[in-house]
């Protein structure tokens, strides 16, 4: 199968190649996915887990993306709750081969049905962003009705669905980013944009909870902005710094087959809509990868859009 693959940490984007890979194994409990449309996270070519499993072994050359919508074509020995056949979307573990690829293998507790009436490129692009920006609200920071939450990177992949989900929950929104990125995230709800490149943080005030995206320097500014009590939560870095009277938070995300589903019926009901915002094919990756930073939402592969069989 085609895929795209990455061999030696030091080349960076520019050593994401097209490759052929041997069809994945389906595990216990596994599923195999045809994927029809993948996403990627800015950074993961960081991430220790796009380079060793889960002891610690080179894995290279690894498959990375971790967001897939497709439909299933096989199920591994055990598995419930799927069917073949079943239009699916969710995480791909962060240790095992990835989503960039026609084919993944993936636990099917990963991964939630997805309607009919859902673009399999809208759907990729839910998974990590929005249990992200679910998880840190909510799980983490407990944001709830009235309360102030500052979003950074309001017009980013997470940082958008996040905006949109504290809006809805009654949250006064304050949305930070690079000053193009202003129309974007007062379009999706946020009451007020900081330019960071312009604007000087401190002009906020006090805040009940900060949704940290991008760290370091704005991190650690963004830890005085926290009112007493409140929550800092970042996705970005373990924190240096903590808020005077409150906590700080960084977490990485979790699967959740409930939440993927009640997200994705929020998108069904218009409640919730993912920044698409560049489609890519599968042979693009590595210029898709270098070409994310300046596109407002979540750039999507398109890998297949066709009923290919499984190859022999
Ligand atoms: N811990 C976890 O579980 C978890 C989960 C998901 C993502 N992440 C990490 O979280 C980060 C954000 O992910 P994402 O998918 O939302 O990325 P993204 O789509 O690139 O969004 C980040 C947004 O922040 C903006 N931004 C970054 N640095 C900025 C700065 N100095 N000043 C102003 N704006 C700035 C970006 O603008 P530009 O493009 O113009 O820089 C972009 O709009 C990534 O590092 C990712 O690896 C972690």
């Amino acid at each position: 199968m085609r895929a795209i693959t990455v061999r030696d940490r030091a080349a960076g984007v520019g050593g994401l190649t097209l490759t052929d890979m041997p069809y994945p194994h389906a595990a216990e409990n596994d599923v195999i996915v045809r994927v029809h449309a993948a996403g990627f996270t800015p950074g993961e070519l960081d991430w220790p887990a796009t380079w060793s499993d889960r002891a610690g072994r080179d894995r290279t050359p690894s498959i990375p993306g971790h967001e897939l919508s497709g439909v299933v074509v096989e199920l591994g020995y055990g598995t419930t709750g799927l069917t073949v056949g079943q239009r699916v979307f969710g995480l791909t573990d962060w240790a095992r081969n990835g989503s960039l690829a026609e084919y993944a293998a993936v636990e099917a507790r990963n991964l939630a049905p997805l309607a009919a009436d859902i673009d399999h490129s809208v759907a990729a692009a839910l998974p990590i962003s929005g249990l992200t920006a679910w998880q840190g609200l909510f799980d983490h920071a407990h944001l709830t009705t009235g309360q102030t939450v500052l979003i950074h990177g309001a017009a980013g992949g997470v940082g958008s669905i996040a905006v949109q989900l504290a809006r809805e929950t009654g949250a006064h929104v304050i949305g930070t980013g690079r000053a193009d990125d202003r129309d974007v995230a007062l379009g999706l709800g946020a009451q007020t944009f900081l330019d960071l490149d312009a604007d000087d943080l401190r002009h906020v005030g006090e805040v009940d909870v900060v949704f940290d995206v991008i760290g370091g320097d704005i991190l650690e500014r963004s830890t005085e902005l926290v009112r007493p009590g409140g929550t800092l939560v970042t996705i970005a870095m373990p924190p240096t710094v903590q808020p005077k009277d409150g906590r700080a938070v960084f977490f990485v995300v979790e699967p959740d087959r409930a939440r993927l589903a009640d997200l994705a019926q929020r998108v069904r009901a218009g409640r919730l809509t993912p920044i698409v915002g560049d489609v890519r094919p599968l042979a693009e990756t590595a210029s898709a990868f270098g070409r994310h930073r300046r596109t407002p939402g979540k750039t999507i592969i398109q890998v297949a859009d066709d009923q290919a069989a499984r190859p022999s």
